[in-house]
């Protein structure tokens, strides 16, 4: 359950993302191809970039309900690591995914990133691991 102080912070960090690097998305999949070039090949078939956005929507959509009412977010991202599974995506790559979202954000922050916000998103990740594994 996050605390409402880190409530806060997420949402704080997302918002100065936001304001500082507009759509994160292209920076989030550069991070990961750049960690894991092999799972580029996985989107060959989105051309138009329809899913890998989907996607990310879907992931800061699941922040935002752990991070507030918590109505589905938990179950969903379990059945969500269930269905990669059959896509071989490893439940460590697809819990490594929150983490590159994060470390987007905090990029996105830069100097507006601080320890509360760090502090605040790993025990949001570390919820997100005991999910998925
Ligand atoms: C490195 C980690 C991940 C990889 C490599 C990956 C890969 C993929 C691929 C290849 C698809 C398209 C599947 C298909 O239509 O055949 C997909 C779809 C999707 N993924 Fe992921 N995924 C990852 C992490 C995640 C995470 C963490 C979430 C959410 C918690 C997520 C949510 C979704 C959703 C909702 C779709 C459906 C999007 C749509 O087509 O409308 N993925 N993923």
């Amino acid at each position: 359950m996050t605390s409402p102080a880190d409530r806060v912070l997420i949402e704080r960090s997302l918002e100065i993302a936001a304001e500082n690097g507009g759509d994160l998305t292209s920076a989030v999949y550069a991070r990961l191809f750049r960690e894991r070039a092999e799972l580029e090949a996985m989107f060959v078939m989105d051309t138009d970039r329809g899913v890998r956005g989907e996607m990310l929507a879907r992931v800061f959509a699941a922040i935002l309900d752990l991070i507030g009412d918590g109505a589905y977010a938990q179950n969903w991202i379990r059945a969500e690591a269930t269905t990669h599974e059959g896509y071989l995506v490893p439940r460590a790559d697809f819990a490594r995914f929150f983490e590159i979202v994060a470390e987007t954000v905090r990029d996105a922050c830069g100097a507006d990133w601080d320890g509360a916000m760090e502090e605040a998103w790993s025990d949001l990740l570390l919820a997100v691991r005991v999910y998925v594994v």
